[in-house]
Parts: C-alpha cells; sequence; structure tokens
C-alpha cells in the first residue's frame, strides 16, 4: 500500500470513528438526563468507543474480511454505554424508560438476567440505533447500551480483568469457580433487595401511623 493510499484509509476510519462518537455522545447525553432524573433507580452511566487495535482483534476472533461494510453491519459495540443500577428489578424499569425515548430505535435484546450466560455473566444487553446528521444526511448509528446491577457489574469487572488482562488461560477449575461466585451474588442481588423493599415498607407504616 502506497503512503497516500494509507492516508486515505486511516482518514476514511477516522471519519467512521467520528461519526460513532457523536453517536455515543448524543445517547450518553440521553441517559445522563434520564439518571439525574432517576437517581434512585440509576447509579452509574458511562461511555466508551472501542479503540482500534481492539476492533481488529474482533474482527479477526470472528472471522470477518478487514472491510468497512463489515465494520458497520457486523461489529454492533463500537459505541457502547453501560448503565449500573443498584438493583435487578431497577433494570427493567431504566429498560421500559429508554424505551420512550424518542432517538432510540431498538434492534437487538438480550436478557442475560433470565438466562445468563455459561460463564455466569448476567446483564442485559441492548443494541441500538440512533439517527446522526452527516452533511445534511440521517445516519442510522449502532451503540450497545448493558444494564447491571451492581453486583453484576462487580463479577463481569473482575471475571474481565483475571480472564484477559492475565493473559494466561484460567483453569476448567477456576473457571467453574467464577460462575458458582456469580450464583452467589445473584442470590445476595435478591436478598438485598428484598430486605431494602421490607425497611422502605416499614418506614412507610411509620410515616402512616
Ligand atoms: P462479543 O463478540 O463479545 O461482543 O459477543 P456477542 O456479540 O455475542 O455479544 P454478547 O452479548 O455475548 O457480549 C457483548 C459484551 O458483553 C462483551 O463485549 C462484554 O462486554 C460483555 N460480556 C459478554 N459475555 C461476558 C462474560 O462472560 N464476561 C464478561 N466480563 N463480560 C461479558
Ligand atoms: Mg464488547
Amino acid at each position: 500500500m502506497t503512503k497516500s493510499q494509507m492516508i486515505k484509509k486511516e482518514s476514511c476510519f477516522n471519519f467512521i470513528m467520528n461519526i460513532y462518537d457523536i453517536a455515543l455522545s448524543q445517547i450518553f447525553q440521553e441517559l445522563t438526563w434520564l439518571k439525574e432524573n432517576n437517581s434512585d433507580i440509576i447509579s452509574n452511566v458511562t461511555k466508551r468507543i472501542k479503540n482500534p487495535d481492539s476492533i481488529m482483534k474482533k474482527m479477526k476472533k470472528k472471522h470477518f474480511q478487514n472491510n468497512y461494510t463489515n465494520l458497520i453491519e457486523r461489529i454492533d459495540d463500537i459505541a457502547g454505554i453501560r448503565i449500573v443500577c443498584p438493583f435487578k428489578e431497577n433494570i427493567y424499569t431504566v429498560l421500559k424508560l429508554i424505551k420512550e425515548i424518542d432517538s432510540i430505535y431498538i434492534l437487538k435484546e438480550k436478557d442475560y438476567i433470565r438466562k445468563p450466560k455459561k460463564s455466569g455473566y448476567s446483564a442485559y444487553h441492548l443494541i441500538i440505533e440512533t439517527p446522526v446528521n452527516v452533511n445534511d444526511t440521517e445516519l442510522l448509528v449502532k451503540v450497545e447500551i448493558q444494564i447491571r446491577t451492581m453486583a453484576m457489574d462487580f463479577w463481569a469487572t473482575n471475571e474481565h480483568d483475571i480472564r484477559y488482562k492475565t493473559n494466561k488461560k484460567i483453569s476448567i477449575f477456576d473457571s467453574k469457580k467464577l460462575s458458582f461466585y456469580a450464583r452467589i451474588l445473584n442470590i445476595l442481588d435478591d436478598k438485598m433487595m428484598k430486605l431494602r423493599k421490607k425497611q422502605n415498607f416499614k418506614s412507610l407504616q411509620f410515616f402512616k401511623t
């Protein structure tokens, strides 16, 4: 590849990434407003854009040919948002609120709460599209939204670090430990929610008397 071809390719890539960045900022702003108005059910909203290295790794892992069509049509998580809620039932309320946002069109939904992954991973995933205006043309851009409880987020963050960052394949035994811990955390998630609800109910009764 000549130097000018390389520059052209790079500027095309940057142009595409810039569009994802705009989409990500738009959705992040919507969800930050949502958090401000529902701070009891949303603890945290974060965003991240996938770096070029990770994009290339994913294309390779999935055996996709390196081209922009595959990048745009087959990689769903170039732009990603993560919402962390205190408890499981908050996730379904947040989901309902997200579906009411005009600029969000739902493409895919994956409920790993009702059906956790084999690893133990649990969360609610949405792949959405949002319109971005580029040179007077409206483009629909994909954004992945992951909604987790604090307990799910604690597990996923640790599991990710243990599995990927150590650069070593973990043993079947350790893998089983991780999915066992996920099940324990799931039980705690439910128990803490029940306790919170019971206390809230008690304080309501107190104000009634
Ligand atoms: P990816 O190719 O990993 O994107 O999988 P997919 O296209 O089948 O989507 P999936 O819904 O399974 O996962 C999307 C994202 O969820 C991943 O990029 C991770 O951020 C998260 N995720 C899924 N499975 C796991 C897991 O076992 N552990 C952790 N820590 N995160 C996971
Ligand atoms: Mg991902």
